[in-house]
């Protein structure tokens, strides 16, 4: 692979979900780099406490409240982001639901709502600023899950919709190859956000005993946008994981059937 860097440095990035947990961390992770943050998210108090403390390194860094459910509203905003942030040169499509419930619970309705927020609402961004990004040789991040490559207990939609954001993710870095934009696909493992305490989610399956904290995303993102990575692990181990499901999957799914059998005993 070639060696490439990319400069944060007065840098235009838009991150969605930016009111806490990834979102906030890589905010203040780019804005100490040099970059003007614009952040977005429903909760108008969270991103208010965000932004002050963005404004003290980046201080042209500004917010949005929306509510990324309103597909029609996304290709409007994009542009008011534009006008407002002066260009978008790094897009992180964040914004995202857990849904943790077990297949024989879910509605057809939770399950496409997941999809709208977790896959439609990234790709209706990302159609909607690609000009500009293209223009500007810019930087495509999609936040998806390692729950897209693994096959988790209880999350058969919030995994599918991710699978869906990392299979969009791969084709578009392709369809990109010749104009300078780079595609990043960060599957976070365990870090220790919200995402983990939401109402309307059954109990999860997860080990609290690997959660990182949600800062540990920030050096290996910018580590990926500096190298031209296409895909990462937050935590890094979770890619040896992910390599060993697809070396043998029909044992994996096995092991992972034995794994939630066993932590439902527990219980
Ligand atoms: N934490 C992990 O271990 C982990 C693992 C795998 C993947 N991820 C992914 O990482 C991303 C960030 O998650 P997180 O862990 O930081 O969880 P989080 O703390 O719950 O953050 C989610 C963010 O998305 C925003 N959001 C949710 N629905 C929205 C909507 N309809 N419109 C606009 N914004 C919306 C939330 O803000 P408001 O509530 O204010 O709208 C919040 O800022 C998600 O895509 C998640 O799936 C996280």
């Amino acid at each position: 692979m070639p060696a490439m860097t990319y400069s944060l440095e007065g840098k235009k990035v838009l991150i969605t979900g930016a009111s806490g947990g990834i979102g906030a961390a890589l905010a203040e992770g780019f804005a100490a780099r040099g970059a003007t943050i614009g952040i977005c998210a429903r909760r108008a108090d969270r991103l208010a406490e965000v932004l002050e403390r963005l404004q003290k390194i980046a201080p042209d860094s500004r917010s949005w409240t929306i509510d990324l459910n309103d597909l029609d509203g996304i290709a409007p905003f994009a542009k008011q982001v534009e006008a407002e942030l002066g260009g978008v040169d790094v897009l992180v499509n964040n914004a995202g639901i857990p849904k943790r419930r077990h297949v024989t619970r879910l509605t057809p309705e939770e399950s496409e709502s997941v999809m709208r927020i977790n896959y439609f609402s990234p790709v209706r961004l990302t159609l909607a600023l690609l000009p500009g990004l293209i223009e500007r040789s810019g930087q495509i991040v999609n936040i998806s899950s390692v729950a897209a490559r693994l096959g988790p207990p209880i999350e058969s939609c919030y995994a599918a919709s991710k699978a869906a954001l990392t299979a969009f993710s791969e084709c578009i870095a392709v369809d990109l190859r010749d104009t300078g934009v780079g595609v990043h696909i960060v599957n976070p493992g365990v870090l220790d956000t919200e995402l983990f305490h939401l109402p309307d989610n059954e109990p999860g399956f997860h080990s609290t005993d690997i959660m990182v904290p949600a800062d540990t995303i920030v050096e290996p993102v910018i580590a990926m946008m500096n190298d031209g990575t296409i895909e990462g692990y937050v935590p890094e181990w979770f890619k040896d994981v992910v390599a060993n499901k697809f070396t043998d999957t029909d044992a994996f799914i096995t092991g992972t059937k034995a794994y939630a059998t066993q932590v439902e005993a527990a219980r």
